[in-house]
């Protein structure tokens, strides 16, 4: 190019000075310079045209380069975008879970299995009884698979056998406020139910409530619950095979929208109606909507999580764990006011406790209410407690259940020997003196400063307790895991943890209460809150009495216990005195509230001499979720290794105590009086048959023959105590370690 240019102004420079000398001798000068310009026309001509050329050639080539750059950047982007579509998987594969007794659902779920792997979706097939939820269903949160149920309910609304253990966990696990509405957060599901409407009050009972338990977890589904009715005559398509048919085209085709990643909203049937923030796409999926109309048993649910208040149904809302005070406060308000009752404060008919505790009995009892009223019975009720009579109540502890299924007991197993797959976790009395903030019940309990209910004698609390305790245990018959001698065991309860709910000896009959149970051979752990000193003092013996230290300052046990009684403050160091009294064995129990009661070691010492306990048990707080009676947060949860720092603190300020045990699977500390360690070794786990005969013998004396602590102990295993391998936890079960860690696992 450059040498084709060079050529070009030769010629011109060469022509331009032969010229010239002929030109400048006729014409003037500007003559002569357009005669000039005239005479090399060619050239300027020529010189411009290879100009434009060149500016031309420069063009092109600019475009060439930035094609280049842009396709560069277009190919990179396109290589992106496939990555970023493998990380956008959507629907990982479907789980088919089916819930059947003669087959048909199983049958269903191969088909549906089949079908699912034609869209080039992998199907897996679960009988219900070979998957634990317990272990397992959290995962399926974040494995980006979709669950299918489809369950078929049997007599009197129950699930089917293979189905049992994972319906009565979701069961449980959605009236138990601990694992909440977002213990499921992320898990999509579909549920289709098998029945028979014949079978009228209990038609498709299960697949209703497994779809309503998952929803409360905060389970997502992704479409309407479907109902096959086995009845022909009733059945929306003719029979249950057609009606899971006209289900299962739409569970494909949402499906499908689902593994492209597409969005499904509510069909605008929901029973939000205004309100659904879906409104503006209500219409938008008339498929749907024609398909809902069609089968007119399926709930009018459709992609919904319990987090997503608006689509809420009045049932669930009712049946969901958590009764806040507020809410109960509601409940009752309408109760009363449909009833027409007006609370009666000051009744006149009001008998102190102490008069009646064990001895006394009112004259108006026919005339007293009921501690336990309708609306309270349902909320306590759905929140898995059974109730006895009208104040009592039992609940299977998580511990029970854990050590049946050989996967380690509570820290009283560690510390004093208990078995806690034969525990009863009971109460005869679910009112309370206090509103304490930690409390698990969130204040759906009643309260009140002195017993003015009616009463249920202690014999029949005891016998319903025992009979409703062993049908809970029942239910665990054939559970995966449940170990066969444990499950014979734990029909025969050998301990009684008197700390369910509520102040047991407000309930004026709780010596009658301890020494029946004593008569059966069960031993007691009976937990007060210190507000009943008197009560105290009149206690039979008891096999380990506790008082709840909940704080070592007047401010902070107002703040956290939030008591009843102005006095209570002389109550609470009265009955610390009055449990200094005490020959058998007494604990201070200490919960530990990060940034409220934590820094007050001094206190807590000078406590602790007041009543010179046998046992001092510390742990950290366990979150309960939150409530609108109670302003604690995750915060205020210390870590183990903060409980242990704050234990060897007040270990090394207390004279007689040492750190004996530890049970770091409930994040909980044993300190003992140095009485219990006999020649360097500990001694803190009790003889119980040894306690039965001192106690038999105390009552047959009519309480002259005593005894005390020293009495009735046995030797501590090594891995229960302080500083071993095993922290606590019994080698000859499994550990299990949870995955969601703010699940409440401290016990009673
Ligand atoms: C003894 C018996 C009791 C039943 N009880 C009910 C019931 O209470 N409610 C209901 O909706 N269906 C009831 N059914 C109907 C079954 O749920 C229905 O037949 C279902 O399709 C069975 O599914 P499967 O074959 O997978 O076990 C009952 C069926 C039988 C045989
Ligand atoms: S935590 Fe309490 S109720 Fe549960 S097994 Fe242990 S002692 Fe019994």
């Amino acid at each position: 190019m450059l040498a084709f240019f060079g050529v070009i102004f030769l010629c011109v420079g060469s022509l331009s000075t032969s010229e010239n000398t002929v030109s400048q001798d006729v014409h003037s000068p500007t003559e002569n310079y357009l005669l000039w310009m005239w005479q090399r026309r060619l050239y300027i001509y020529s010189a411009a045209a290879l100009l434009f050329g060149f500016c031309f050639f420069l063009q092109v080539a600019r475009r060439k380069i930035n094609y280049t750059e842009e396709s560069k950047v277009h190919i990179a982007a396109k290589s992106n975008s496939s990555s970023e579509k493998d990380a956008h998987v959507h629907v990982s594969g479907v789980k088919i879970f089916y819930g059947s007794q003669t087959g048909t659902a199983k049958g269903f779920a191969t088909e549906l299995s089949e079908e699912v792997e034609n869209l080039g979706i992998s199907a897996e097939v679960i009988d219900m009884k070979d998957y634990d939820p317990d272990d397992r269903l959290v995962d399926e949160c974040v494995s980006k698979s979709v669950c299918v149920f489809l369950v078929a309910t049997y007599t009197d609304g129950q699930p089917t056998e293979n189905a049992e253990w994972f319906c009565k966990w979701l069961e449980e696990a959605s009236t138990d406020f601990r694992y909440g509405n977002k213990f499921l957060k992320g898990l999509r599901y579909a549920a289709f139910g098998l029945g028979n409407s014949v079978y009228v009050g209990h038609y498709n009972t299960v697949g209703k409530n497994v779809d309503k338990w998952l929803w409360m977890l905060g389970g997502k589904r992704i479409m309407s619950r479907g109902e096959g009715d086995c009845n022909v005559v009733k059945s929306r398509n003719g029979s249950v095979q057609a009606d899971f048919l006209a289900w299962k085209v739409k569970f494909l085709s949402r499906l499908k929208a689902l593994s492209k990643g597409e969005k499904k909203s509510c069909s605008g049937n929901c029973k939000s109606g205004g309100s659904c923030k879906n409104k503006k796409k209500h219409g938008a999926d008339e498929e749907e909507k024609a398909a809902v109309q069609d089968n007119g048993s399926e709930v009018d649910l459709i992609e919904s999580s319990s987090e997503d208040e608006e689509s809420v149904l009045p049932d669930e809302k009712i049946s969901r764990s958590v009764v806040d005070v507020e809410d109960l406060g509601n409940i009752m308000t309408n109760v009363k006011k449909a009833k027409g009752v007006k609370e009666d404060r000051v009744d006149g008919q009001v008998v102190k406790l102490s008069k009646l505790n064990g001895v006394t009995k009112t004259e108006h009892e026919e005339e007293r209410r009921e501690m336990v009223t309708p609306a309270l019975r349902e909320a306590l009720s759905k929140q898995g407690y059974k109730l006895i009579g009208s104040h009592s109540g039992v609940k299977l502890c998580r511990w029970t259940k854990s050590m049946l299924r050989g996967r380690g007991g509570c820290y009283k197993h560690t510390f004093y020997g208990i078995e806690s797959h034969r525990c009863m976790e009971t109460t005869p009395s679910l009112a309370c003196a206090n509103k304490c903030v930690f409390c698990w019940r969130h204040h759906t309990n009643p309260v009140g400063t002195e017993w003015r209910w009616k009463m249920d004698p202690a014999e029949e609390i005891l016998q319903d307790a025992l009979e409703k305790h062993q049908n809970m245990i029942r239910q665990f018959r054939g559970v995966p895991g449940v170990k066969p001698e444990r499950y014979e065991e734990g029909l025969s309860v050998k301990h009684c943890a008197l700390s369910l709910v509520g102040e047991p000896i407000m309930y004026p009959e709780i010596n009658t209460f301890l020494r029946l149970l004593h008569s059966h051979r069960i031993s007691s752990f009976l937990v007060t809150n210190a507000q009943f000193p008197e009560e105290i003092r009149n206690l039979v013996p008891v096999t380990q009495l506790y008082v709840s230290v909940d704080a070592s300052t007047k401010d902070s046990l107002k703040k956290i216990d939030r008591p009843l009684f102005k006095d209570f403050w002389p109550r609470f160091i009265d009955s610390l005195r009055a449990l200094g009294e005490k020959r058998q064995r007494t604990v201070y129990r200490l919960t530990l509230v990060k940034a409220w009661n934590v820094e007050e070691l001094q206190a807590y010492s000078e406590l602790i001499a007041l009543g010179q306990p046998d046992f001092i048990e510390v742990k950290g707080v366990t979150y309960c979720g939150e409530s609108s009676a109670s302003s604690l947060t995750m915060a205020n949860v210390p870590w183990h290794q903060e409980v242990v720092a704050f234990v060897q603190q007040l270990a090394d300020m207390l004279p007689h105590y040492e750190i004996a045990c530890e049970h770091e699977h409930s994040n909980c500390l044993l300190i003992a009086h140095t009485k219990f360690k006999v020649n360097g070794e500990w001694w803190t786990w009790i003889n119980y048959d040894r306690f039965q005969e001192l106690v038999q013998a105390h009552d047959d004396s009519g309480g002259q023959q005593s005894f005390s602590a020293l009495d009735y102990v046995a030797k501590t295993p090594s891995w229960a105590l302080f500083g071993a391998n095993e922290q606590g936890f019994d080698p000859a079960d499994t550990r299990f370690q949870r995955r969601n860690k703010t699940k409440d696992i401290s016990g009673c």
